[in-house]
């Protein structure tokens, strides 16, 4: 069983999705930490994208939930790494590319069959679990989402300016909306949560 959680960055979607799992100690699946993970990948590769295409079924992309979500890339915990500004620069451009998205819906659909799951992305109610029986869409002002953001980043002592975090997500959200293949968009199933002036305590209580 699944239970997903679309929407922009900074929405409110991760902090509510961890916190309902840890509650109900169900998995939890952040599908954009597999995206940024791809890039990093791509980063460090430092090859031209069709070289680094032929590479990227070789790679061994897993992950785990405990207390954390941790990402693990041929045996390396990239968990942090992928939280860089320069991995958020470039994610939503590898995003979008089919074979990138082939690649990482084949890794969740395969995790997902065998636990109780609640993750949350951009395309997980309309492209990758359209039958999920529970879908959440979670929206807030731009300003109120780069202010969450940039505070992340600061408690993980990353060096930003709430400028560069603001131009970040304004960014992604015209690519993540726009993009041709799977947008971000909200289905008509999904019930939809403005976080703006909700805490985090108060986002949980809407979904739990
Ligand atoms: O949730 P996040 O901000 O860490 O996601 C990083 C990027 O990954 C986001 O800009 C778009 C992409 N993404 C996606 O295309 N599809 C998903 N299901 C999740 C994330």
């Amino acid at each position: 069983m699944i239970v997903v959680i679309d929407g922009p960055a900074g929405s409110g979607k991760s902090s509510t999705a961890r916190a309902v799992a840890h509650e109900l100690n169900i998995q939890y699946l952040d599908s954009g930490a597999l995206y940024r993970a791809v890039t990093y990948l791509f980063l460090k590769s430092e090859q031209s994208l069709p070289k680094f295409f032929e590479s990227l079924y070789s790679a061994q992309l897993t992950f785990k939930f405990d207390n954390e979500f941790q990402v693990i890339l041929n045996g390396e915990v990239i968990t942090e790494a992928i939280r860089d500004p320069m991995v958020s620069l470039h994610v939503s451009g590898i995003a979008a590319i089919a074979k990138v998205r082939e690649f990482i819906n084949a890794i969740m659909k395969k995790a997902v069959q065998h636990d109780v799951y609640i993750a949350d992305g951009r395309d997980l109610g309309t492209a990758v679990f359209p039958n999920a029986k529970c879908k959440f869409f979670m929206i807030a002002d731009l300003e109120t989402r780069a202010k969450r953001r940039f505070l992340e980043l600061k408690n993980l002592k990353k060096d930003v300016s709430y400028s560069s975090v603001l131009k970040s997500i304004k960014n992604r959200d015209k690519s993540d909306y726009n993009r041709k293949i799977s947008p971000l968009k909200k289905t008509k199933d999904s019930l939809l949560i403005n976080t703006t002036n909700l805490t985090k305590r108060a986002c949980f209580l809407k979904i739990k």
